[in-house]
């Protein structure tokens, strides 16, 4: 049998709750002529899968959508072949089928892992979409230059690491601003940014102040809010600010726009200053740079020259449990659920 998570119906609030979500029971499908089927190996979550069901992306019945790593079991669908470890869009779900007809975003394009390449879990972080992210965020919007400053906000989470690290490589001073103490050390300890800053702590302003004696020339906005403002007073001229994503906003009311209200509280000092304030759609760089990309990250991390945490979390019953835990930043890395047997895991084993 195939078990999945979908909406359960009730209205949705700020943040998920235990009855946002239902888990079902069905058999799994049989794929029709290009389709395959695969069962679910690990399962992505990530902030923005909140967005979606907020904005009314998913409807009640449906699997709820993620990102995954999947094996192939059985195929009709060209270039894939039972045993085939993939990249593809299971959902929450043990599960799914992939090819003709089966609803995804467009630039989420299944495709083969090989596990020679690096952990198959890093197609869903390092290896795959927050990589490109954070490199197309940092290096490509950011132009960062040796000698500068970058901020990088939600530092040790699955994007934030990555962008920090591909900022210290080219020879910038590196702040990250993460959540509890030990996130902060593990910023500083094990992926070597020069220092990070609670968000949390009473004195978070000033410490971050003081931890930029330069100002900043480069941020990478991952969370908006309190952080946001605290950024803001401390941009030099001529500063470039990413805008990936606004996590402290996504339980926001309907309607809100954090990205306008930052604006706004920003627009002076923007204007004052000529800081480049750039929105970053992931899907706007999957053509054009993820080979560039990969050859430059695949190496690095390979060479044990970018450094990557994962928050492995297990079986599908947790799904619910573990997505409203990372929205509330209890992930420490990425945050991912395996609810199926890894076979290169238990090859090395
Ligand atoms: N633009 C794109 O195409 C694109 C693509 C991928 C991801 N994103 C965005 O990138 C951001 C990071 O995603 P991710 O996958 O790397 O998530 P993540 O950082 O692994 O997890 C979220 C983290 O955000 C922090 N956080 C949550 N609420 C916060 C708040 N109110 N104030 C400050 N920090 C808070 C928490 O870390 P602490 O405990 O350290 O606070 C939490 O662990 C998200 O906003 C996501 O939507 C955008």
């Amino acid at each position: 049998m195939n078990r999945y998570w979908t909406l359960s119906g009730k209205p949705l609030g700020a943040w998920p709750e235990p009855d946002t979500f239902e888990l079902r029971e069905v058999p799994p499908p049989a794929p029709a002529a290009g389709q395959a089927l695969s069962r679910t190996i690990y399962i992505s979550l990530d902030p923005y899968q909140w967005g979606y069901k907020r904005r009314g992306a998913e409807s009640p019945g449906a699997p709820c959508h993620a990102r995954t790593v999947s094996q192939v079991i059985e195929s009709r669908m060209d270039g894939f072949a039972a045993g085939d470890l993939v990249f593809n869009t299971n959902g929450w779900s043990e599960y799914a089928l992939m090819g003709e007809g089966v609803a995804r975003p467009s630039y989420m394009i299944p495709r083969k892992l090989d596990p020679a390449q690096g952990r198959i879990s890093q197609a869903l972080g390092v290896l795959g979409m927050l990589g490109l992210t954070a490199y197309a965020g940092m290096v490509l919007m950011g132009k960062p230059a040796a000698g500068e400053t970058a901020v990088v906000s939600a530092a040790s989470g699955g994007v934030g690491q990555i962008a920090g690290q591909l900022a210290k490589l080219r020879g910038l001073h590196v702040v990250g601003i993460a959540g509890r103490e030990t996130k902060c050390r593990f910023v500083v300890d094990e992926l070597g940014f020069d220092t990070c800053v609670s968000h949390l702590s009473p004195t978070f302003a000033d410490d971050l102040r003081a931890t930029c004696p330069a100002g900043i020339d480069v941020y990478f906005e991952n969370v908006g809010g309190a952080v946001f403002d605290a950024v803001l007073p401390l941009f030099n001229p001529g500063a470039r600010m990413t805008i990936c994503g606004l996590i402290a906003h996504y339980g926001d009311a309907a309607g809100t726009d954090a990205r306008a209200a930052s604006m706004k509280r920003g627009e002076e000092i923007f204007g004052e200053r000529g800081v480049t304030v750039r929105d970053l759609f992931v899907g706007d760089f999957v053509e054009t740079h993820h080979d560039a990309f990969l050859r430059e990250v695949a190496p690095l991390v390979a060479a044990g020259k970018i450094k990557y945490l994962e928050d492995i979390r297990h079986g599908i019953e947790t799904v619910p449990a573990c997505f409203a835990e990372m929205l509330r930043g209890g992930n420490f890395g990425k945050m991912l659920v395996q609810v199926g047997n890894d076979p290169t895991v238990s090859a090395e084993a």
